[in-house]
């Protein structure tokens, strides 16, 4: 494997892109416009910048990772790589057009994955003419400093195609967690009802939302506090894994509680919109 095609440059696509190419894989990575790709071409450089200043690595493997990395619009430029991950909008269609044209553009011992955190690889391969080589590759949110990769085997996922993308995981210098296809995996699956409980006792009025995050933080050594997680991750992401979870297993602790729509529907999404639980707008 020495190519690897990445689909969306957002906040997870731009972070696979990078470790790709820090990991010495030659990388296109596709956006749908010239904006959107300068805008996570940005933030790669950024974060390596950030990274010599910190003296975490050298100008010169800043320098070579960003040289490895290809920016395009086109997916046809993908067409001659090894590997390719999705990581565009967590919505079925727009995942299922991106596999199908791929499945049409690249050579039959291509690997397709997906970055879902929720959505079924199951459902998303079935668009392929042959599902055997699709798969998911779960990444987690900062890409370059989270050491997991979930990888995620669907029904009709052949052996080579899981081996080679376990070892993409390893070359990547991360640690595979394998998981079934199914709805949150391992890691959502006990996140994602951690994350609603806690908005569920601050909406119940128990502790104020400093006190439940020094709680799990100073409590628990949490990096951090479940509803600065929440905030992190998008209220509005949590809710839509939380609702594929729930309309899966019809279990109470996949419910999500009032507070969490609501605020979706205001519009608090967390970091990303400038308000969550918390307020970033001066930030
Ligand atoms: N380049 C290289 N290294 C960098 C860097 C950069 N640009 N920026 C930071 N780092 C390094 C730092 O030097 C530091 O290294 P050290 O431990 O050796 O000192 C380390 O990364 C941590 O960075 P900071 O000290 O700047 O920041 P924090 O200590 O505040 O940690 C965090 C930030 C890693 C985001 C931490 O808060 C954390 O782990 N939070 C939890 C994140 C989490 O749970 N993510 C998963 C979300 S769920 C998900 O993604 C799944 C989806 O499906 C919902």
């Amino acid at each position: 494997m020495k190519t690897v095609g990445v689909v969306g440059c957002g906040l997870m696509g731009s972070g696979i892109a990078q470790v790709s190419a820090q990991a010495g894989f030659t990388t296109w990575v596709r956006e749908v416009d010239k904006p959107a790709l300068d805008k996570g071409l940005g933030r790669i450089r950024k974060f390596l910048e950030d990274g010599v200043a910190k003296g975490k690595l050298t100008a010169d493997v800043k320098d070579e990772t960003l040289g490895r990395i290809k920016g395009t619009t086109e997916l046809q430029d993908l067409a001659t790589c090894d590997l390719v991950i999705e990581a565009v909008l967590e919505n079925l269609d727009a995942k299922r057009q991106v596999f199908s044209t791929l499945d049409r553009i690249v050579p039959a011992s291509t690997v397709l994955a997906s970055n879902t955190s929720s959505l079924s690889i199951t459902e998303i391969a079935a668009t392929a003419s042959r599902p055997e080589r699709v798969l998911g590759l779960h990444f987690f949110n900062p890409v370059p400093l989270m050491k997991l990769v979930e990888v995620i085997r669907a029904l009709p996922t052949s052996d080579a195609a899981f081996e080679q993308a376990r070892g993409f995981v390893e070359k990547l210098g991360k640690t595979a967690v394998v998981a079934q296809d199914t709805p949150g995996f391992v890691v959502n699956r006990l996140l994602v009802p951690y994350l609603l409980d806690a908005a569920r006792i601050y909406e119940s009025g128990v502790a104020s939302k400093e006190d439940i995050d020094n709680g799990m933080k100073l409590g628990c050594g949490y990096p951090m506090g479940p509803l600065t997680l929440l905030d992190f991750v998008g209220l509005d992401t949590t809710l839509s894994i939380a609702n594929i979870m729930f309309e899966e297993f019809k279990l109470p602790q996949y419910a999500a509680p009032p507070l969490l729509k609501r605020m979706v529907l205001a519009g608090y999404l967390g970091r990303k919109s400038g308000r969550g639980f918390y307020d970033y707008s001066k930030s």
